[in-house]
């Protein structure tokens, strides 16, 4: 990790369903354009409750049949991420307010995000739906906005458009 090196953190609730499912997504997406070595990524959670676990089954296999493997543990966000990461994601609006509550403590490096601001298909809806309690049709619309909202953030970076 160098200085110019682009440091990326997505942010959700337990860190079992769409922050890994973005970290790997996007990961896979930096790889794919050849510029792995300009990019840390990682995910985390607001809460603790899946601290260690990996992500769900459910999340890893919608994954897994799209060629993405999920192998990171979950862990919760710090106030030191805030110091230390260049963006930083958040899935929903709830995890919005829980980050900036915590980069009110900071000394504030991030620019806090929401993915779905990256959609062009959010048809004003910014929040990544939480999966975790729903059916399986949910983990794959959450893959597919995942996908999309990745591809575009990863183009405003590498390609910032003139404001
Ligand atoms: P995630 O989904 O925030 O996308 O990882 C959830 C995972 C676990 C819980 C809620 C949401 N939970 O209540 O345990």
């Amino acid at each position: 990790m160098t200085d110019s090196t682009v440091r990326v953190l997505f942010v959700c609730l337990g860190n079992i369903c769409r922050s890994p499912l973005a970290e790997g997504v996007f990961r896979a997406l930096v790889r794919e354009a050849g510029v792995e070595d300009r990019f840390f990524i990682d995910s985390a959670g607001t809460a603790d409750y899946h601290v260690g676990d990996l992500p769900d089954p459910r999340t890893r296999e919608v994954a897994r049949r799209r060629g993405i493997q999920l192998t990171s543990r979950a862990r919760q966000v710090q106030v030191e991420d805030l110091e230390t990461f260049d963006y930083v994601i958040a899935m929903d609006s709830q995890n919005l307010r829980d980050v900036r509550r915590l980069a009110a403590r900071a000394q504030l490096r991030a620019e806090i995000r929401r993915l779905r601001e990256f959609d062009e298909a959010n048809g004003g809806d910014l929040d990544v739906p939480d999966p975790y309690y729903g059916g399986p049709a949910g983990f794959e619309l959450v893959h597919d906005i995942v996908e999309r909202s990745c591809r575009r953030f990863l183009d405003s970076i590498l390609a910032p458009r003139m404001p």
